[in-house]
């Protein structure tokens, strides 16, 4: 695709803007996916024909047929990343480029046409443009913003769909975990899997996040804020959570998270904060590590803290785990230093307080 695409959207402003005072009290503390920007973006795949009818418009309802592929075999793939206010006013995404490509590589894992990344970064760069007064300048706030892709044709045949939507849409949004603790609890799924080794896990399609509900659901009933899964295999090898990859500190100072296997989504958010870990002259490694030796670990003081990471949870520490075998807490079940080091060097990286030697930011205006 050339540098140009720019030029293949139409765009057509919204008629019906939320006014601005209306827009300043929803950006106050917007619960997270609920308060959506004035626009949407939108492209067209229809095969023989490729991608057209690139569009940023008001937001508004899909036409949709009952019998839209999409309904009946789950061919859908999502992506989540985030835009921030700078201190000069200024607005910026954060590595817009790997979530194209993690995009990509979700679309052929589900057999979907793969929308050139040149596409992909002018939809989400257009619409925060677009929507630029809707990212939050309040700290910690950012304009979540949500590429999807979903099969429209209309058939039931059990096959790759000839015709696809793609959309972008943007909500503002604050802390992903509302509770007044800094630490989360979480649960330790014995009963149900994620990804086993041959399937999705490592893409981002909806299908797995239906997977986790049930998963998640327990975790909500055993009084836990996320679950995380083990390996499908041997039901041992700690993987992730249901919406957030998974780091741990040790008491040499090094931290260790589990590798790249195929089942596990490659976050975005983990891999920056290897580099930023290394960065500091950390060791990282990773590496699989079971739940039993999780347990005793943190029972020993071997393991000082252990975090969840993602675009939507950022950084958060991980205090308490429970399970039907397992129960243990982390350091004092608080907020680890290393952890809030790492959280920092993020944070004030995306938010434009710190310099960017990787040059992840991608500044819109
Ligand atoms: N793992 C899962 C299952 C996720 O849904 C997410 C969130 O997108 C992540 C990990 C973290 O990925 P990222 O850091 O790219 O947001
Ligand atoms: C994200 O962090 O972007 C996700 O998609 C995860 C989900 C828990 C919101």
């Amino acid at each position: 695709m050339s540098s140009n695409v720019e030029a293949v959207f139409s765009i057509e402003p919204s008629q019906h803007p939320v006014a601005a005072a209306e827009r300043a009290r929803l950006l106050e503390n917007p619960a997270f996916g609920r308060v959506f920007s004035d626009h949407m973006a939108t492209i067209r795949y229809t095969e023989g024909k490729g991608w057209h009818d690139a569009r940023i418009a008001a937001r508004g309802p899909f036409e949709c047929d009952p019998a839209m592929q999409v309904f009946h075999y789950a061919q859908e793939i999502f992506e989540g990343m985030k835009a921030y206010r700078l201190p000069d006013g200024g607005g910026a995404l954060f590595r817009p480029d790997a979530n194209a490509r993690r995009f990509r590589n979700s679309a052929r894992r589900l057999a979907m046409p793969e929308l050139p990344e040149a596409l992909f970064l002018e939809s989400v760069r257009e619409l925060v443009r677009l929507d630029r007064e809707w990212i939050p300048t309040v700290q910690g706030g950012s304009l979540y913003l949500r590429p999807f892709m979903m099969a429209t044709e209309v058939a039931l045949g059990v096959k790759p769909a000839a015709e696809y939507l793609y959309c972008v849409t943007a909500c503002p949004v604050g802390a992903y975990f509302k509770g007044s603790n800094p630490a989360v609890t979480i649960w330790v799924s014995d009963n149900y899997t994620r990804a086993a080794p041959g399937g999705t896990g490592e893409a981002k399609c909806g299908g797995n996040y239906a997977a986790s509900l049930l998963a998640q659901a327990e975790a909500s009933r055993e009084g836990c804020d996320q679950v995380v899964f083990l390996d499908a295999v041997e039901r041992r090898w700690v993987e992730e959570l249901g919406g957030m990859n998974v780091f741990f500190v040790f008491d040499d100072g090094s931290l260790q998270t589990p590798p790249l296997t195929g089942t596990i989504l490659p976050g975005i958010t983990r891999e920056s904060l290897i580099v930023l870990a290394r960065d500091m002259g950390l060791t990282v490694r990773e590496e699989p590590y079971s739940i039993d030796q999780w347990q005793a670990d943190a029972r020993s003081g071997r393991l000082r803290e252990a975090f969840a990471c993602g675009t939507a949870a950022v950084v958060t520490p991980i205090g308490t785990v429970k399970g039907h075998k397992h129960n243990f807490t982390i350091g004092d079940g608080g907020a680890g230093n290393l952890t809030m080091r790492l959280k920092n060097a993020l944070v004030d990286l995306q938010q434009g307080r710190a310099a960017d030697p990787h040059g992840w930011m991608d500044r819109l205006f």
